[in-house]
């Protein structure tokens, strides 16, 4: 199943769970919208051509959802019965700590083998240093971030730019490095107003003709329409816009970089499964494939890595 905020390459997860299965000879079920069809039976079998011309589609072709019914034990029931009546024997789970937390307790109340493979735009999960998505959402933003600089340039204005990650700056960052923004804040740190200030003052004294700042939504400062208004009241000599990205950054044909994550992920999810691996989510780490607990790659928080802040201050002058 595909659960919780789709991402760009669940299709190419879910293509490569089904392959891998029929190639180790496993029959394979694909549950439609996430624990929701769990719990209504929304179940029906994958064959390898039902996954075929998948691979470079956006959103989940298995549909999603973020499941109310299945946060109670009377949900889980329900979804245990179905999960019987169909004979299944493992669950993969594709989707973001929500649908994780979801997975290890269903595995636990009911001696399920589960293994969750990550599939966030968020990248917010430890036991991997991508999740997929991610890459693709870095790339639709930097690329809104280089049309907004064109018109920003063009009349010298400074513009804030909001970008997803729920309560985590990853995809701040890469596309603020990747969009060459001059400032980025995100959820993770305490950022304080007279910084950002001081740092456009000094952009403008070295005739700096167009600024983007890139926000994270959920920062401690509010959100862009805030922030701008805090500089505004400060620095009246710039003329400011603000764009929101929302949910285009979710969208869209993956990049090589998640479909390739993707497809070894599948295949390593089947092939933990049959090594009798359980509870736990695989990932990549240094390029390899890793197997960490559900339970520690939800709880452990990712950090931030300080070196990419380091770059990008010294660029942003
Ligand atoms: O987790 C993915 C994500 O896109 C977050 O970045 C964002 O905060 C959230 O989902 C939005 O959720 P929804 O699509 O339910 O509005």
């Amino acid at each position: 199943m595909t659960s919780g905020g789709d991402a760009p390459g669940m299709n190419a997860a879910v293509r490569a769970v089904v392959r891998a299965c029929i190639y180790y000879d496993i029959q394979v079920f694909g549950i439609y919208k996430g624990y929701d069809g769990l719990i209504s039976g929304n179940i029906e079998e994958l064959r390898v051509r039902s996954v075929a011309n998948i691979l470079s589609r956006g959103g989940t072709f298995l549909l999603s959802a973020r499941s109310d019914e299945f946060r109670t034990k009377e949900g889980r029931i329900k979804a245990y019965e179905n999960f019987k009546k169909h004979e299944l024997d493992a669950l993969v789970v594709i989707g973001g700590d929500g649908s994780f937390t979801g997975a290890d307790i269903f595995s636990r109340e009911f001696d399920i083998p589960v293994i969750g493979i990550p599939g966030t735009i968020d990248n917010d999960l430890a036991g991997t240093d991508f999740t997929i998505g991610f890459d693709t959402a870095c790339n639709t933003a930097a690329e809104a971030i280089d049309k907004i600089r064109d018109t920003a340039s063009s009349h010298e204005r400074l513009f804030f730019v909001e970008v997803m990650g729920r309560d985590a700056g990853f995809i701040a960052v890469n596309s603020a490095i990747g969009g060459g923004a001059v400032a980025m804040i995100v959820p993770e740190h305490n950022y304080p107003i007279e910084k950002l200030i001081k740092r456009l003052q000094k952009g403008a004294a070295n005739q700096k003709a167009s600024n983007i700042v890139v926000i994270a939504e959920g920062c401690q400062l509010g959100n862009a329409y805030d922030i701008a208004d805090q500089v505004k009241a400060k620095l009246d000599y710039f003329d400011i816009r603000v764009t929101v990205l929302g949910h285009l950054q979710r969208g869209g044909s993956p990049t090589t970089m998640d479909r390739v994550l993707a497809s070894r992920l599948g295949v390593a999810a089947v092939e933990g499964l049959r090594d009798g691996k359980s509870k736990v989510m695989v990932g990549i780490i240094n390029n390899k494939i890793a197997y960490t607990p559900i339970n520690e790659a939800i709880k452990i928080e990712k950090r931030l890595d300080p070196e990419e802040f380091r770059v990008a201050k010294i660029l942003s002058i």
